[in-house]
């Protein structure tokens, strides 16, 4: 008998759906092959869900899916506005092509209706401030783990093909060992990343327990054009292009493995395509470790400024709750995505910084009295 499924599926539960949701038009597949390639073999055009689209990496990846030929249906965060957060920077042409419907993750119903009709679901909606997550954590706890539990549950009964879901580099608190792999214990050192871990073994009970084809792709931090002026690299940015020559900075020791942004939106992409990789979790990370003040330092010079660094109270975390150290190790992408960093290293990461640095010069109103205000 054929079905329309994925590689290591509970072939039950995406038989089952694929006939609830009628679509008669969708072809009939041979079992284990991959969901994309399938569709595309049968020149049925692959539809995806973007939650968070209007976010930092969402956009990015909202965009790249649109550049590879997929149907993107990009999920904003409603707001009586109508504006649509980082998808306004687009580029006009890639959004275009883009469905935008607005809802919010912790309602089933818009989530469910949302994913009606997609093969697959990138789900990167979150509430992702880690000062923030002090002071509001039961907002966390209904968007990251309320919010994934309906993604995971409409993905189960529509019987989507692929679920990816996102996790953060935050759920391994402080290393302890290096570089860090997908073996590393849990620590959770902040709400956020309690209510990430916590996300995070809901989509893989999920995978267990219905067989739900979840892939869990676990970034380390990211960097890039439309980053929130809250995070490390903008907030030096932007304070340096406002013509402050002291910079307020929280701790500057702590090291972090950053990725450039459209890094992080390839290796998304690479594990929705990827077979055999349901039920696993994939860092995405450079394998490039370096301190908060060497960033700096280097972002200064790229710049061909002199900074002094100025600690702000207000950006230090309780010291329990501080990430000393990230250091990613990437093998398991590299083997079962075949991803690999285009801005890996010093001489990628420059690269990526020379053009964060270049985004925001054009694309932010540089005001000092904002770019001094620290903004949780
Ligand atoms: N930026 C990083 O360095 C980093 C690193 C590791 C993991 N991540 C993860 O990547 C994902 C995206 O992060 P980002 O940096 O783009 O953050 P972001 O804040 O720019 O994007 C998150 C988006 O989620 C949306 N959102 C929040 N609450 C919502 C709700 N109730 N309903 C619908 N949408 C809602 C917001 O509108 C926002 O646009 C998150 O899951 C985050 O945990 C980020």
């Amino acid at each position: 008998m054929e079905y329309y499924t994925v590689s290591n599926v509970a072939l039950d539960s995406v038989m089952i759906s694929w006939r609830q949701r009628g679509d008669g038009n969708r072809p009939k597949r041979p079992v284990k092959s991959c969901w994309t390639v399938e569709l595309k073999e049968a020149n049925v055009r692959r539809r995806v869900l973007v939650t968070g689209a209007d976010g930092f990496i969402g956009s990015h990846l909202c965009e790249l899916l649109v550049q590879r030929d997929y149907d993107v249906r990009a999920f904003v965060y409603y707001n009586s506005w109508g504006t649509l957060g980082n998808l306004e920077h687009c580029d006009p042409e890639l959004r275009k092509s883009m469905e935008i419907v607005s809802g919010d993750v912790r309602d089933y119903h818009s989530v469910k209706q949302a994913l009606t009709g997609c093969d697959a679901v990138f789900h990167l909606a979150a509430l992702i401030g880690i000062p923030y997550s002090y002071q509001a954590p039961a907002s966390y706890v209904d968007t990251n783990i309320g919010g994934t539990l309906n993604v995971l549950q409409a993905a189960r009964e529509l019987g989507t093909s692929k679920v990816i879901h996102t996790s953060t580099s935050e759920a391994y608190g402080s290393a302890l060992f290096v570089p860090i792999t997908e073996e590393h214990p849990l620590q959770p050192q902040s709400p956020y990343s309690a209510t990430k871990i916590g996300a995070d073994q809901l989509a893989l009970s999920y995978f267990r327990s219905f067989g739900t084809p979840v892939s869990i792709v676990r970034p380390f931090n990211t960097y890039g054009p439309r980053q929130s002026p809250r995070a490390v690299i903008p907030a030096t940015i932007v304070q340096i292009a406002s013509g402050m020559r002291s910079i307020k900075l929280g701790s500057l020791h702590p090291t972090r493995d950053f990725n450039y942004a459209v890094d992080t939106a390839r290796g998304f992409i690479a594990a929705a395509e990827a077979e055999n990789v349901v039920g696993e979790v994939i860092n995405i990370g450079s394998n490039f470790e370096i301190s908060i003040g060497d960033t700096v330092k280097l972002i200064a010079e790229i710049m061909s400024v002199n900074v002094q660094i100025e600690t702000d109270q207000l950006r230090i975390r309780p010291e329990a709750s501080e990430v000393e150290r990230l250091w990613a190790d990437n093998s398991k992408a590299r083997k079962l995505l075949g991803w690999e960093p285009e801005y890996g290293g010093k001489d990628g990461f420059e690269r990526g910084l020379r053009s964060t640095i270049e985004w925001f010069m054009k694309n932010t109103e540089i005001k000092s009295e904002k770019a001094a205000v620290y903004h949780v």
